[in-house]
């Protein structure tokens, strides 16, 4: 049985029919995009249904979605602070900003704040090479890049977030 095909087959016949049959293997990364949409992370079992959708391997779902930043095989906070390390951002300061970031948050990279907002995740480049210390935010489906960061902008950032989710929560 496939559990994902069937929650969401409406969506997955738009998705297959973006492309040819023959090509239907170019799906893969909407699909995980699918199945991670609802937890903010793709679990073990979405993959052989991936797999089966798409008419790949599990093997290759899971090397797909380990090579992107985009997919999560963990589940996390609700927002993803992610903040690049690679050695062009760490010429600029990034490990440094990551450590005190962390400290400030009271988690170490990987970990999750304590009202499970945030996630702080080291990660690959990003493409924003020259305005480090840099992160992308993943959260609420949406993507956003903040560059030329400093600790104490980031954290702005961050309270501004935490503003906003307790607005909503009193409303
Ligand atoms: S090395 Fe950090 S964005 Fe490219």
């Amino acid at each position: 049985m496939n559990k994902l095909y069937n929650k969401y087959e409406k969506e997955i016949q738009g998705i297959l029919g973006r492309y040819p049959d023959e090509q239907k293997r170019s799906a893969v990364m909407p699909l995980l995009f699918l199945a991670q949409r609802d937890t903010g992370y793709v679990p073990t079992e979405a993959l052989s249904d991936i797999a089966e959708i798409a008419g790949i391997s599990e093997t290759d779902v899971a090397s797909i979605m380990g090579f992107y930043t985009l997919f999560h095989a963990e589940p996390a906070g609700r927002f993803r602070i992610q903040i690049c390390t690679d050695l062009p951002c760490a010429l600029r300061g990034s490990e440094s900003y990551l450590e005190q970031i962390c400290e400030i948050l009271g988690v170490k990279e990987g970990e999750t704040t304590a009202d499970g907002l945030f996630t702080v995740e080291a990660v690959k480049c990003l493409a924003a090479c020259h305005r480090a210390p840099m992160f992308q935010l993943q959260g609420d489906g949406e993507i956003k890049y903040y560059e030329n960061q400093s600790v104490e902008i980031t954290m702005q950032i961050v309270e501004e977030i935490r503003r906003k989710v307790a607005t909503e929560k009193e409303a």
